[in-house]
Parts: C-alpha cells; sequence; structure tokens
C-alpha cells in the first residue's frame, strides 16, 4: 500500500472586526457569546449596525415593474472587485427604478411593517401558501419585498469613505440611496458591499431602500425571505483596507514555532496618491473575553507603500511566532485564536485599523489516513446542515446557532458542511472559537437546473464574483478545511461536469492556494470528469451503495485515487419523527421506508426504531459499517444533524396538494431541537469513552399488551444484558460491524426495561425505561435562565407532559398555551413534528410524543424578571422565571 502525502497549511479568518467572544469548549454547558453588534474598538473605521428601524413591505405580485433583467446592468458592476476579466460598465443615463415611490424619500411608508434586522418574512407563515410546495417549506417566501430606512450621516464624516455591508439578503438584492440605484447581488446566500461614499448626503437624511425578490420554486429546500442577516454602515479614511483585504498563511507549523505570512490590501480612494504606513502586530485573542491580548506575540517589518489615487495596493510580509498555541478541532485539540491587528497611518495620524482574527495550524490530507491537523489524525465526525434555526427560520441569532452547534458537540460532532451555500459569517466564527471543522459550501447547481429558478440562470454571469467573494470572505478561519464548490450537480457525470470543476478549481486557487476542493458527487463514479479534477472524493450516498445495495463505491474510487482523501459528504438520510414506534419492526439493519415499512402514513409520521431511510440511502448501521470496512474513509457528514425546513421526504408533496409536511425527517436532532433516539447511537460511536446507554422504544403501550415489541439499545459499551420486569431477556456481546444492541422477541407487559451495558467485562452504563401512567401536569425547563437583555439573546423552554411521578408522557398530544409576563416576548413555539401546520408565532402548540418547545427572547433594554406559564386543560401548569440583565 502507497502512501502519499499531500500537506497544506493554513490560516486564520478574516471578517472586519468582530468582537470574538467567549470560548466554549465545554459540551453541554448552556453558555453566553457576546454577540457582535456593536461599533467596532478600532481606530481610524467604524462599523455600525444597520439592524434596527426597517419598514417593509411584501407584494405577491410585482408592485413596480422592476425585474433583475432589467436592473441587471447596473447591478453586474457591483461585482467589479470580484472579476479578472474587464469591468462591467453601468449603461450612461438614469438608472432604472427612480420613479418607484418605494424609493423616494416623500413616500409615506407609515402604513408599512416597522422591524429590526435580521428578518425573514415567511417565517411567521401561514403554512400552505399558495405556490409553495413542501420542498420549500409550505411558507409564504415569494414575492418583491421592499425595506427602506433612513441613514443619518454627519457632517464630521465629510471626507470619509462610506459602505453598505449586506451579509445576506434572499434574493435579487437591489439597493437605492436616494433615489438612485446603486448596486446590488442576485446570489441570496452571497455577502456583499456597495461602495454608498458618491451617493450619500453628508449632514443629513439619506432614504436606503432595498428590492428583494424570491420567485415561488428557487429552491429545493427553505430558503427563507427577506434580509436574513446583519448589515452594517463602514466608515472609513479614504486610505484603508479593502474589504476582505487581508490573507493570512501558515505555511510552516511545528509546536516551536510558526511562520505566518500576511497580505494586507490597501485602497486609496483620495483624489492623490497617498504614501501609508502598514504596521502589523499579532497578539493572542482571549477566548475568555473576546479581547486582543496585551501581550504582542510577534511583528510584522512594518512597510510604507505609495497607493496611487483611486487605486489598491498590496503589501506581504512574513514572520515568526515562537511555542505557537495551535488551533485544532474540540475535544482533542484546543481552537486557541490569534488576531492580527493592522494599523494603516500616514506621517503619524492613523487612518485604519484592520482586525483578523486567525488561527495556526496545519492540515494534512493522506488518501489512505485521511485528516491530519497539527500531524495527528482525526476522524470526520460530521453534520451537513441547512442554514435555518427551525421556528426562528433563517433570521441569523448566534445564540440559536449556538445551540445548533453545542448540541452537536455534545453528541461528539467535530465537523460540519454548510449544505450548500455560503453561511452566516458569525457561523464561521462560532466554528473557528468552539473547534469545528467545515467544509465551506457554495453552490447546488451550476448550469443545469435543479428548480426553474435556482442559481442556474446566474451561474454564467455570477459564478467568478460569488466565488473570488466567498473564498475571500472566508479564508482566515482556521476551522476551514476543504472548499466545496457543488453537489450533486446535473452535470456530475457529463465531460462539462468535469470542465466546470476545472475553471472553478483555477478560480479557487487563485484566491486560496492553501486548501484543497471539492464537490458532492452521488452518482458520478471514479474516471469521470468531475472525480478525476477534485482534490478529495466527497461521495454522498453512493460510498456505503445506495439503498439496500450493498456495493458501495468506495474501493473503487480508492483504488482509481489512492492518494485522494474519500470521505462521505453526505450520508445516511436515515428518516425518523421523535419517539414514534410502528411494528412490525423490520429484521435487517437498513430498509427503505414505505407502506408497511417504517410508515405511519395517516399520522404523517416515520419509526424512530432509525432504521428506515429512502432509496438512495442507508441506516447509520449500514453507514458505520462500510466505513470500517474501509478505514481509508476520513470520515462522514451525516444528513443531517438538525431537521431543516422543508424537503419533508417521505411526506413530500408539490406545491397545492394537501397532505403533505413542512420539515424534514431527516435530522438526528428534530426541528424543536429535542433529541431523536438516533442521537445516542452517533454519540456513542463518536464517544465512545463516555458511557452511553439509551433504550427504545418508551415502554408505555397499553394496546400492545402479550405483543412482540422489539428492544433496542444504543451503546458505546461491548456487551449488554436486558432485563424485562427484572427477568433477564439475554446478554449480548456486539458483533463485528455492529452498532446495536437488538432484542427483537420481547412481548410487551407494562412495567419496566433495564439495559445494564458492559465494557471489556465492567459495568459501564445503564439505562431504564418505566409504563408511564395517565397525564397530569406539564414540568418546564429553560436551558438557559439568565439571558442578557439585548433584544437578541434567547432561552429555550421546554414544556414535558407527565405523569404524576413527574415521567414524560411519551405519546402526549396535549395543546398546551404558553404566557409570558415581563419585559420579554415568545418569539415561537413549536414540537418538532414536521407536520404540525400551526404557525410558528402560535402561543398554543400541541406536545408531540410529550414535548413542545417556546423560544423566549428578552426585551431589547429588559432588566428583571420573564416569567413564562404553561397551561393545558386537566393538567396542572407550569411556570420558569427567567432574569434578564
Ligand atoms: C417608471 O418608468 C418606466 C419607464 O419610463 C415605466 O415603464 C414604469 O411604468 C414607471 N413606473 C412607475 C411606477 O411609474
Ligand atoms: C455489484 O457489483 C458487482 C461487481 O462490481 C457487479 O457485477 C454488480 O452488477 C453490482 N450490482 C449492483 C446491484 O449494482
Ligand atoms: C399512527 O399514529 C397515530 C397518532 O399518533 C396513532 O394513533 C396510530 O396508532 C399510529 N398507527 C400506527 C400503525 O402506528
Ligand atoms: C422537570 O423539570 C425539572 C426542572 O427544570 C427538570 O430537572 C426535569 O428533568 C424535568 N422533568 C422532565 C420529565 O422533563
Amino acid at each position: 500500500m502507497s502512501v502519499s502525502v499531500q500537506t497544506r497549511s493554513l490560516l486564520g479568518h478574516c471578517t472586519a472586526v468582530l468582537f470574538m467572544l467567549l470560548l466554549n469548549t465545554l459540551l453541554v454547558e448552556a453558555h453566553t457569546i457576546q454577540l457582535p453588534r456593536a461599533t467596532a474598538r478600532s481606530k481610524g473605521r467604524e462599523r455600525i449596525s444597520l439592524n434596527e428601524g426597517w419598514k417593509f413591505s411584501r407584494f405577491t405580485f410585482n408592485p413596480d415593474s422592476l425585474s433583475y433583467s432589467t436592473l441587471k446592468p447596473w447591478i453586474l458592476p457591483s461585482a467589479n472587485d470580484f472579476i479578472k476579466g474587464p469591468e462591467h460598465q453601468p449603461p450612461s443615463g438614469t438608472p432604472p427604478g427612480r420613479n418607484v415611490t418605494y424609493v423616494q424619500a416623500s413616500f409615506d411608508d407609515s402604513s408599512w411593517e416597522g422591524l429590526n434586522l435580521p428578518h425573514d418574512w415567511a417565517i411567521k407563515g401561514p403554512f400552505n401558501a399558495p405556490g409553495i410546495s413542501g420542498g420549500m417549506g409550505r411558507l409564504p417566501t415569494n414575492g418583491v419585498g421592499w425595506y427602506r430606512r433612513k441613514v443619518t450621516v454627519a457632517p464630521e464624516d465629510k471626507g470619509k469613505s462610506i459602505f453598505l455591508d449586506i451579509d445576506g439578503a434572499m434574493s435579487y438584492s437591489a439597493v437605492w440611496v436616494n433615489g438612485r440605484l446603486v448596486g446590488g447581488w442576485p446570489y441570496g446566500y452571497a455577502s456583499f458591499r456597495l461602495d454608498l461614499t458618491q451617493h450619500l448626503k453628508v449632514g443629513g437624511d439619506n432614504m436606503l431602500a432595498i428590492r428583494l425578490d424570491n420567485a415561488a420554486d428557487n429552491s429545493r429546500w427553505y430558503p427563507g425571505a427577506g434580509i436574513y442577516r446583519n448589515v452594517w454602515l463602514i466608515k472609513t479614511s479614504p486610505a484603508h483596507v479593502t474589504q476582505y483585504g487581508t490573507f493570512i498563511t501558515t505555511p510552516d507549523v511545528s509546536d516551536g514555532s510558526a511562520t505566518v505570512n500576511l497580505a494586507v490590501e490597501v485602497q486609496n480612494d483620495a483624489s492623490s496618491d497617498q504614501a501609508v504606513k502598514v504596521e502589523t502586530e499579532i497578539r493572542v485573542l482571549d477566548g475568555a473575553t473576546g479581547q486582543p491580548g496585551t501581550d504582542v506575540v510577534a511583528k510584522f517589518s512594518p512597510a510604507t507603500i505609495r497607493v496611487p489615487a483611486g487605486q489598491k495596493k498590496s503589501v506581504s510580509s512574513s514572520t515568526r511566532v515562537k511555542n505557537p498555541r495551535l488551533w485544532g478541532p474540540a475535544p482533542a485539540q484546543t481552537p486557541n485564536m490569534y488576531v492580527a491587528m493592522t494599523t494603516l497611518s500616514a506621517k503619524g495620524t492613523i487612518l485604519d485599523t484592520y482586525e483578523t482574527p486567525f488561527g495556526i495550524r496545519s492540515v494534512s490530507y493522506d488518501g489512505n489516513k485521511g485528516v491530519s491537523i497539527n500531524g495527528k489524525p482525526v476522524r470526520i465526525w460530521g453534520t451537513c446542515n441547512h442554514g435555518d434555526h427551525g421556528a426562528l427560520g433563517v433570521a441569523f441569532n448566534t445564540r440559536a446557532a449556538e445551540r445548533q452547534l453545542s448540541m452537536l458537540q455534545e453528541m461528539g460532532s467535530n465537523s460540519f458542511r454548510t449544505s450548500h451555500n455560503p453561511p452566516t459569517p458569525e457561523l464561521l466564527d462560532l466554528a473557528d472559537r468552539m473547534g469545528f471543522m467545515v467544509v465551506d459550501e457554495i453552490f447546488d447547481a451550476w448550469n443545469v437546473a435543479k428548480t426553474s429558478h435556482d442559481f442556474s440562470s446566474l451561474f454564467p454571469d455570477w459564478h467568478e464574483p460569488d466565488l473570488r467573494a466567498f473564498i475571500r470572505r472566508d479564508r482566515n478561519h482556521p476551522s476551514i478545511i476543504a472548499w466545496s464548490f457543488g453537489n450533486e450537480l446535473g452535470e456530475q457525470s457529463a465531460a462539462a461536469g468535469g470542465a466546470t470543476a476545472q475553471s472553478l478549481r483555477v478560480i479557487l486557487l487563485s484566491e486560496d492556494p492553501t486548501r484543497p476542493t471539492t464537490a458532492a458527487m452521488n452518482v458520478a463514479g471514479p474516471g469521470t470528469a468531475l472525480a478525476s479534477a477534485l482534490d478529495i472524493i466527497s461521495l454522498n450516498y453512493q460510498g456505503e451503495g445506495h439503498g439496500t445495495s450493498t456495493n458501495g463505491s468506495f474501493a473503487a474510487f480508492h483504488a482509481a485515487y489512492p492518494d485522494k482523501v474519500i470521505w462521505s459528504s453526505e450520508s445516511a438520510s436515515t428518516v425518523s419523527t421523535r419517539g414514534t414506534y410502528v411494528f412490525p419492526v423490520t429484521s435487517a439493519n437498513s430498509a427503505i421506508v414505505g407502506p408497511g415499512s417504517g410508515l405511519n402514513e395517516s399520522a404523517l409520521q416515520v419509526s424512530a426504531y432509525e432504521l428506515y431511510h429512502p432509496s438512495w440511502a442507508s441506516s447509520p448501521d449500514k453507514v458505520f459499517a462500510a466505513h470500517d470496512r474501509n478505514p481509508y474513509v476520513a470520515g462522514e457528514f451525516v444528513w443531517t444533524g438538525w431537521d431543516y425546513l422543508g424537503e419533508p421526504t417521505p411526506y413530500d408533496s408539490p406545491a397545492g396538494v394537501s397532505g403533505g409536511a413542512r420539515s424534514s425527517y431527516f435530522g438526528i436532532i428534530d426541528l424543536a431541537g429535542f433529541r431523536k433516539d438516533r442521537f445516542y447511537l452517533y454519540q456513542a460511536r463518536w464517544r465512545p469513552e463516555l458511557p452511553v446507554a439509551h433504550i427504545l422504544p418508551h415502554w408505555t403501550w397499553p394496546e400492545r399488551v402479550g405483543l412482540e415489541t422489539p428492544v433496542h439499545v444504543f451503546s458505546s459499551g461491548d456487551e449488554a444484558e436486558l432485563f424485562v420486569n427484572g427477568n433477564s431477556a439475554g446478554r449480548v456481546k456486539r458483533g463485528q460491524y455492529e452498532y446495536r444492541f437488538r432484542w427483537n422477541k420481547v412481548v410487551y407487559q407494562p412495567g419496566e426495561v433495564k439495559v445494564v451495558a458492559y465494557k471489556g467485562g465492567k459495568e459501564w452504563a445503564v439505562d431504564v425505561k418505566r409504563t408511564v401512567g395517565e397525564a397530569k401536569g406539564l414540568n418546564m425547563t429553560a436551558d438557559r435562565t439568565t439571558i442578557r437583555g439585548d433584544g437578541d439573546d434567547l432561552s429555550f423552554v421546554t414544556v414535558a407532559v407527565v405523569d404524576e411521578n413527574g415521567d414524560t408522557v411519551p405519546r402526549a398530544s396535549n395543546a398546551i398555551t404558553f404566557s409570558v409576563s415581563g419585559p420579554g416576548q415568545i418569539v415561537a413555539t413549536d414540537n418538532g413534528d414536521p407536520a404540525d401546520m400551526t404557525a410558528f408565532p402560535s402561543l398554543t402548540r400541541k406536545a408531540f410524543s410529550g414535548l413542545s418547545l417556546a423560544v423566549v427572547r428578552a426585551d431589547k433594554g429588559a432588566s428583571g424578571d420573564i416569567t413564562v406559564s404553561a397551561s393545558a386543560s386537566g393538567l396542572k401548569g407550569a411556570r420558569v422565571t427567567l432574569k434578564a440583565r
């Protein structure tokens, strides 16, 4: 067996000046992380949140006769910093839209909705929106949305360069300032900047108006709608670091020393040349406070560059950090961060300061050993996730994202794939700090469409600027270990797939020569032009073999590309609804879901025995076996970590056809954040040192007395004994390529099932499931009882329907009504049932499998007690008090 090592080294991260927050490597704790909302601390540069005080209106018809095709010649120049060919020139004459009343300061928008960003206009529902498929979540994402806000520029800002940074808006953004179209960006997952310097009135009010436009069939999942990420106003001196203007690499890393290379790009917007002194020092970024340490760890030699008027110039330098604190994935390594603090000055006057958080680490990629970080092999225990936060929609919320990642980390996950689009920038900050490895993915379609208004129509004009902007935005994050430029492409098996991949790879390497490229292939085989063009072989499902086929493609890919890392970029796609079990249970370890096989069609449920999957997919057990039989496979990204809105396979149905569901069944964790049984199957594999034993199903089956009711146990032990009402049902050892303990012949009688798991012959973990009585009351638990009163921080409050002993009633579906008093709001409720069509803001929510959730937000400026109460007819109510501070 030949071993060939490709070593590529890495770097840090570079969003302009975020507060880096509390580092959190603890697995289970609820925590508080400060949000990057405030104005930046740096001299010479201001970064001001524009999230507050917007007016909004959505139209299901076109209210303004505008369209991307007529706006396009004025939008394309917004991409000029990200194309290598000739720049786009806007047509001469007045740009379109000037006569649309919404762009005019005089328009009376008092009847429009007032709101703060980030905002998702569709998440409040109602469900069954006309024209929206189950695949897209049946929520009203479509239509034209207008946002308006005043921006006041003080007289002192005269002479400054002023930019608008929109981290993400869904989709086809077009921006007017004081009635003039100044640019935009169509891809709804892209972050973009517009230069407003020439368009703003200094010393007065300016009207900012933003038009978004979503087709009813623009996605294969819930895309959300609106300005759903942060928006910033950036003010700088005419001479300043450009957007994403630093690039840090660490080509040579050892315990004793690391080389740090830095490139800084400076723009001079002034009308005369400027000599600019560029100085950068490196400090530790303190994990606890998010502040740079006081000690300077290393400095780059200062350089003075002459930047011609109206131009950009780059300067590169290199330094060494002695005894570097390396960044590495948790929990095996520690995600230490540094920050490069760059100062631009002229004749002793500071012009700009710019902070680039980064990490020092090396990554190597090996066809047999997989991925190693800092020379130590790490298995990829990952998940794929879409960007929504369930009932909160796609509107980015740092605490909601942190909760998602924390639960994945508790399960033992150390990586994720941003399927299938650029994530919110703050998600990558969380990944850096929490120690996740990330595959950062940009496109779901190239030239071949998957839905009639997806990215394919933009691909010819926009793939280059979107790709360059994406890489420059994200390339300093130490968490990112690979770039993925596509997923399950329509052209994956054709020659065109290989040609497009090659051209994207050239663009990508010109922006970041340090990381490998990949794209996810579900059908393209070894020897295809696409597979041959990729640095990493990313296989969706085919590696372990689709469906019940045991003919996986791992071996054939490994034979064809012995030096390339192979991983499962998507695996499993097991479907289930939490706490629901359908009988009889297959005796196979992986079964295609269908009538009589795992479905409860009348309830739109799928059995949580965690064995059932669509025709292309597999159970977790089958994936684990395929990986263990092919140990060169580097790991997997399970489809999916969390349930998400849209794609409700196997209960999808087209728009207008009722009887389907609204959110996915694929998640290991349900949409409300409740763990499905599968959580413990992955935890047992990914945290073998943790004593895990988890019994399924629940043990309250009045209608099954005397009937065979299989008991399965997920455990990190190697042996287990089951007791049914005190009698042993057998002690069994786990065989090779087996990942669960099964007692298929257990006959149900009320009482108790108890498992004792062993490891190496010693007792290791115990679990018990008891028969539960009638519902008597509600029991409430908040994930955090103290939250910040900043209008943003959240507490996730769970209500369980319990019997007189306080045990959760496993099939309870009582309607629960929530209320709140004090300075907070219930933003949304959910229960994790993919078929629950009650709109998310509803204060009444049925329990699903005994549980219901309320998401509570403290008001901005709140301090004091927020009391959340829950009641249900015939049951004793419950309440919890949260503190806002
Ligand atoms: C704006 O002007 C264009 C072109 O002159 C015209 O087609 C459109 O109908 C006008 N829109 C409004 C709202 O007046
Ligand atoms: C499985 O692989 C064998 C050997 O490569 C091949 O002959 C057979 O057709 C494959 N079966 C399926 C169902 O793909
Ligand atoms: C389907 O679900 C409903 C509602 O939970 C339940 O009453 C019914 O017994 C289930 N049917 C099967 C076959 O599991
Ligand atoms: C009931 O609430 C308490 C306090 O929040 C919590 O510790 C306990 O686990 C809850 N019980 C159930 C069955 O949810």
